[in-house]
């Protein structure tokens, strides 16, 4: 995402816990003579947005786009699992971006053209077994970008969700996936870049919520027109997985 934003001009402020990669994609990104900063930090941590939202403040002054892409997964049944599980996956995928959003909300005003892009997921759509945590956080992800769209149309900050389906990125590793899931990730999963891309498009057509691939659009789709076949189907075949 970074670096198709680089292609398109955007001057970048990145935020991540590791710092080397984030040194290494604006190392690049200043060879292509980008202009980017970083955060290195936990998004979590009122001190990390804090840092972030000063940044923005002192360099730009503004901000035209707000992208709220950290998630993370964590599969497994709910009742082998800890309180921890549940809170982290809510206050990574749904309280930071809100609070950055509120944070960071004076300095998109005065933005150009001010968007906030919340990356959801197909799940936050349909809900699987063996998720429920992960599912509950997209849902309520896609649920607040609803609600806060409508809310900010009238002070110019427009609101685009997507929801992607499964991408060849390190979120699989992170979240210990067993074998099998991996197997469905090699054959059902499409590239950053091209995720990257599409959000770029929708962000430039002003749309307001997207499905990026045609298998999760098919999927969303299932479950809107037949919700009882297809909760059979996940209900049947799902748990084979796991
Ligand atoms: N991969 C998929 O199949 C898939 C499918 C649907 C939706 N999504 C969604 O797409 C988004 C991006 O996921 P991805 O696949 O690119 O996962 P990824 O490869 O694991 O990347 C996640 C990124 O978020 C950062 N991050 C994670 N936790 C953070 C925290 N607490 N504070 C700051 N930064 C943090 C990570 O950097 P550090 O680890 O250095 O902090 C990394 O840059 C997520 O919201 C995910 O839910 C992914």
């Amino acid at each position: 995402m970074a670096r198709a934003l680089c292609h398109r001009n955007a001057r970048l402020l990145l935020v991540a816990r590791r710092e080397s990669r984030l040194q290494s994609l604006a190392d690049d990104i200043r060879e292509q003579n980008g202009e980017v900063f970083f955060v290195a930090g936990d998004i979590t941590r009122p001190e990390t947005r804090a840092s972030v939202v000063d940044l923005i403040g002192r360099e730009w002054g503004g901000l035209d786009a707000l992208i709220n892409n950290a998630g993370i997964g964590g599969p497994g049944a709910f009742q082998q699992a800890g309180p921890d599980r549940l809170r982290r996956m809510l206050e990574v995928n749904v309280v930071a971006p809100a609070e950055l959003i509120r944070e960071a909300f004076p300095w998109l005003e005065a933005g150009i053209n001010p968007i906030v892009v919340n990356v959801g997921s197909v799940l936050g759509h349909v809900a699987v077994p063996w998720k429920s945590e992960y599912c509950a956080s997209k849902f309520a992800l896609r649920g607040f970008s609803d609600s806060l769209r409508a809310e900010f149309s009238g002070q110019g900050v427009d609101l685009l969700h997507v929801a992607p389906s499964t991408t060849k990125t390190e979120f699989f590793e992170k979240a210990s996936q067993g074998g099998e899931q991996k197997k469905l990730t090699d054959w059902n999963s499409v590239s950053p870049e091209n995720v990257a891309e599409q959000i770029l498009r929708a962000m430039v057509k002003g749309r307001h919520e997207v499905v990026l691939t045609v298998s999760g659009k098919g999927f969303v789709t299932a479950h809107r027109l037949l919700p009882g076949i297809t909760r059979w189907l996940i209900r049947r075949f799902l748990p084979q997985l796991h």
